[in-house]
């Protein structure tokens, strides 16, 4: 069996290198790239492939070989790329047994959101679930898609773009005012999200899925915080001398802090559901450690968040 890998540029995708490349057995990885030219690099070789252009995709590796699909590339990209390929090329699945794509919870958590931006977002992700799931049927090739919340950490040299982010917001500032309530976050490391993929293509190799898997997981950590107890347990993660340490975070009461966002309202109605959503619950999914049958991991783990 080999696992092709796309959106492997990513936090989750270096992640899944690392973890694949230890497995045992070890299983032939390849990994494409929008950049590729079959060159080996710093990283290894990577291959050319660009969801934009499914007629100059030529799979890596024995033609026809039994294969496994891994993507944490945007979905909306990734379904109707199978579907043209299923329908214009159906020679290059013919070795693929199994899909494994990267969706996200938004696709639930923005569902009911005010602004069209998100909504726009939910039609997209769910119009590319749904794609991608009808094109596996077809292929009668099994698939499940991830729906993780909030990914974070550093891994290699891809970091993510949410707590990497309020972390060196709060190396520069003195204080960050936050809603006094703050709603849940479960948010999930990019090594946990990876491991979550390798247990499912061990599932597939083995007897099969297991049974109570739905096709879609929505997916986090295992650990459930309010986000000003998130923020603070990533401040007490730092070492001593970090300036984030010492920012102080300024409880405001709720209706104040979306008062003083208002003008929001005009300039960017997503950014202003955005500070809404600091009260909402955003958790509840189900925790990685349950799906890989583990302890639960501590939140952050112990890994780099930021540089
Ligand atoms: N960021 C989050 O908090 C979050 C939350 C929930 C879910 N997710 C999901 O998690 C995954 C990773 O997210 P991310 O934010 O780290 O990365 P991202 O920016 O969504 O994706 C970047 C990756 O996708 C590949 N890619 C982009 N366009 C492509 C195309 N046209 N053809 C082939 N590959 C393409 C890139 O490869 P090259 O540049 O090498 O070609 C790169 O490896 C995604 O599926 C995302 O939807 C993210």
């Amino acid at each position: 069996m080999e696992l092709h890998l796309f959106g492997a540029a990513t936090p989750t995708g270096e992640a899944l290198r690392h973890q694949a490349s230890g497995a045992d057995p070890a299983w032939p990885l390849h990994v494409y790239s929008r950049q590729a030219n079959g060159q080996s690099g710093s990283t290894g070789i990577t291959h050319p492939a660009d969801f934009s252009n499914p007629r100059a995709f030529r799979p890596a590796g024995e033609p026809g070989a039994p294969a496994i699909w891994i993507s944490f590339g945007p979905i909306w990209l990734l379904a109707p790329f199978l579907d043209q390929l299923a329908r214009g090329q159906p020679q290059r699945l013919a070795g693929l047994r199994g899909l494994i794509a990267c969706s996200s919870s938004s696709a639930i958590t923005k569902r009911f959101a005010a602004n069209r931006f998100d909504r726009e977002l939910v039609a997209r992700l769910s119009g590319a679930e749904d794609q991608l799931l009808a094109t596996c049927h077809r292929l009668q090739v099994p698939c499940r898609i991830l729906q993780p919340t909030l990914i974070y950490g550093q891994v290699g040299p891809y970091q993510d773009r949410n707590l990497s982010r309020l972390l060196q917001l709060m190396r520069r500032l003195p204080c960050l005012p936050l809603p006094a309530e703050t709603g849940l976050r479960q948010p999930i490391h990019a090594s946990q999200l990876a491991a979550v993929a390798l247990h499912l293509t061990r599932q597939l190799l083995g007897p099969g899925w297991d049974a109570a898997l739905p096709e879609r997981i929505p997916l986090g950590g295992d650990v459930e915080l309010s986000y000003r107890a998130m923020l603070q347990a990533l401040q007490q993660a730092q070492p001593p001398a970090d300036p984030a340490r010492r920012c102080r975070l300024l409880p405001i009461p709720n209706p104040l802090v979306f008062l003083l966002a208002a003008p929001l309202l005009l300039r960017s109605p997503k950014a202003y559901e955005a500070v809404l959503r600091m009260g909402a619950d955003l958790a509840g999914f189900m925790p990685s450690h349950q799906l890989l049958a583990e302890p639960p991991q501590p939140f952050p783990l112990c890994e780099p968040v930021a540089p």
